[in-house]
């Protein structure tokens, strides 16, 4: 194994003290009964003694190999980093079996991502601070630039890559891959040998290893992270809010993003082919929005719609049994759901809100299968609803009773 040149302050690694660590208090050595108690204690207001919870009958405790399976992080001090070894050598026939068709042959391409190599230089490794960061007119930030801590490295291999196949790799083959990638960047000589032994050198040896700014201002208020992220209880808004939007000039920057996204589920990308809907005149919006989802269709596999809950209440079920498929299943296929959620706004009313608007109105079947067939705008904001003139009647009528109903 060679010797590594320059500032290697020696450290020893700890990698065997996770091992300790986690045998104290691995959740996975815990009994069943045992974790629910714990659960109950911290609830409030469970009783203790009386009942199980509502829950106890859900789940079962993980096994130790699931935990083992998932708890696979190496932390900045290499805790949790797994003993092996591997060679630069090795590194690069896995390199160019498996990582160079992305990343090129020399960690160099801007094909699939950014380049994982360059822009570093003897120096850096000397001052840990990579000075090409600083330069507004460097072309790129590749890996090796930003990467301060080497643990990163190792783990996002390990967990992610190689793309088309993460987790493929053994421990001595991430190890290796690592060595390579650290050997093109000249951190390591040719002839190295990476292993849990010698990480914590190799740390030492990091171009940007003190790259790391803890940026008080922006990061800290008050003693406190800037950020919140408080879990809601109780009251909690159900509406999603809409707080930004994609500017002008961006619109289209990437293609068309409504083309990129699936068709089912919340989020759907804007039709960035098109002109902001905004600036449209109704018309033009109406062809906008049918041609955008007609593509979608068209891509789209069959919507696959959740059969109802049985024994839920639905005033619609016998009029359903005796007239074909629910009414839920005909709002998909007739593509209502591509603009609705039934309790989610998405580009039109969510259906509980439209229940919830003409609740005990006369003739209000009536109107909205009007608005359904013929279109509509301005009852709930500025975007229209195209006609839906190819749908029967007797459809829209069913999945007009089913909205009122509660869309249950
Ligand atoms: C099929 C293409 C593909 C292959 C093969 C592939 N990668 Fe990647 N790699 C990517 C993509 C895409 C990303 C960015 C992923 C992301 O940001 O979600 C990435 C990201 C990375 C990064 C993180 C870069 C950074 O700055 O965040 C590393 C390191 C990396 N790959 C190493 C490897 C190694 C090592 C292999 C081979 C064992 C490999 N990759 C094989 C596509 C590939
Ligand atoms: C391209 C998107 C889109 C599609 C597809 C769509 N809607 Fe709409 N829908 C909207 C928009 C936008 C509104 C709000 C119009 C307004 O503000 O008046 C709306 C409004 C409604 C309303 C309330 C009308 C009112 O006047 O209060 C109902 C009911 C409704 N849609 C049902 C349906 C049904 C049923 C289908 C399927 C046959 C459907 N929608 C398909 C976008 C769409």
């Amino acid at each position: 194994m060679a010797h590594l040149p320059g500032p290697a302050a020696a450290q020893s690694s700890n990698a065997e003290s996770k091992s300790n660590a986690e045998s104290n208090s691995s959740p996975g050595s815990e009994s069943g009964p045992q974790s629910r108690s714990n659960a109950q204690r911290s609830i409030p207001g469970v009783a203790l003694a009386d009942a199980a919870p509502p829950w106890a009958a859900i789940g079962r405790p993980a096994t130790p190999a699931e935990i083992a399976a998932w708890d696979i992080d190496v932390r900045a001090d290499f805790t949790g980093l797994p003993p092996g070894s591997g060679s630069v050598d090795e590194g690069m026939e896995i390199w160019d079996a498996q990582c160079a068709s992305c990343h090129g042959t020399f960690g160099e391409s801007n094909e699939v991502f950014t380049p994982i190599v360059g822009g570093t230089t003897q120096e850096d490794i000397r001052t840990g601070r990579v000075a090409n960061l600083l330069r507004a007119d460097f072309p790129q930030r590749t890996t090796l630039m930003k990467l301060s801590q080497l643990s990163t490295l190792w783990d996002y291999i390990n967990r992610a890559m190689p793309w088309n196949a993460p987790k493929s790799l053994s421990v001595d083959e991430v190890y290796a891959v690592t060595a390579y990638i650290l050997n093109l960047g000249d951190i390591v000589p040719d002839d190295f040998v990476l292993s849990h032994e010698n990480v914590a050198e190799v740390q030492q040896r990091l171009p940007n290893r003190n790259g790391k700014k803890f940026f008080e201002p922006m990061w800290s208020v008050a003693g406190k992270p800037d950020v919140q992220g408080d879990a809601c209880m109780n009251d909690c808004e159900t509406e999603a809010q809409v707080r930004s939007r994609l500017p002008d000039f961006a619109r289209n920057a990437h293609g068309n993003l409504a083309a990129q996204h699936r068709v089912v589920g919340p989020v759907r990308g804007a039709d960035t082919a098109q002109p902001p809907l905004s600036s449209l005149d109704a018309q033009a919006v109406r062809e906008a929005a049918r041609a955008t989802v007609v593509a979608a269709l068209a891509r789209a596999p069959a919507v696959a719609v959740a059969p109802p809950l049985a024994g839920a209440p639905s005033a619609g079920a016998a009029d359903a049994k005796a007239a074909g498929p629910p009414p839920a299943q005909l709002a998909a296929s007739a593509n209502c759901m591509a603009c609705h959620g039934v309790d989610k706004r998405l580009v039109g009313p969510s259906f509980r809100e439209v229940a919830e608007r003409y609740r005990g109105q006369p003739g209000a079947s009536a109107l909205l299968a009007g608005r359904v067939k013929n279109g509509g705008q301005g009852v709930w904001g500025q975007v229209p609803m195209p006609a839906n003139a190819t749908i029967p009647d007797e459809d829209v009528r069913r999945i007009v009773g089913w909205i009122l109903d509660g869309a249950v």
